[in-house]
């Protein structure tokens, strides 16, 4: 079980890894235009899933119930998305060092925090950056509990 961190100088994600979490991580398997059950979702509200049409998505529910498809690398680092988490703004953060999207442009909305790469200029940068190119967002749907692909 992952365990979130609160503390602004740690990474948002704890994944038990001393390795930065740029591979995936038990990712879920498709089935068809199915993505994920709703019970496969953790505390974080997002996973990795593999699919044959789009490749790995990180796809998930923002605390409102909107259910979300997005590309699964930071524009940052190239951590994956889909073993951050959805905070309760509703906003996609990256479990390395916490940039932000939005889950419906797939715009990048916070630059990254910490240490060494929130120093403001170098974060409003990257931010500049991700908000222009942006994550590859597909639309999905919430039926019978599990997220589906859009036909
Ligand atoms: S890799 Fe995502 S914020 Fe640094």
């Amino acid at each position: 079980m992952t365990s979130l961190r609160n503390d602004p100088h740690e990474r948002g994600v704890d994944t038990g890894s001393i390795f930065p979490p740029l591979t995936h991580d038990n990712a879920v398997r498709a089935q068809g235009s199915l993505l994920i059950r709703l019970t496969d979702l953790d505390e974080r509200g997002v996973r990795e899933v593999r699919t044959d049409r789009h490749g790995v998505l990180a796809v998930g529910v923002t605390p409102d119930g909107t259910p979300f498809a997005v590309g699964n690398t930071c524009r940052h680092q190239f951590a994956q998305l889909g073993r951050g988490r959805v905070t309760e703004q509703g906003c996609l953060e990256c479990p390395w060092h916490r940039a932000r999207y939005d889950v419906g442009t797939g715009a990048m909305t916070e630059g990254p925090k910490g240490r060494l790469f929130g120093f403001k200029p170098y974060s409003a940068l990257i931010r500049a950056f991700g908000s222009r190119l942006k994550l590859a967002t597909v639309r999905v749907h919430i039926r019978d509990e599990a997220i589906y692909l859009d036909e």
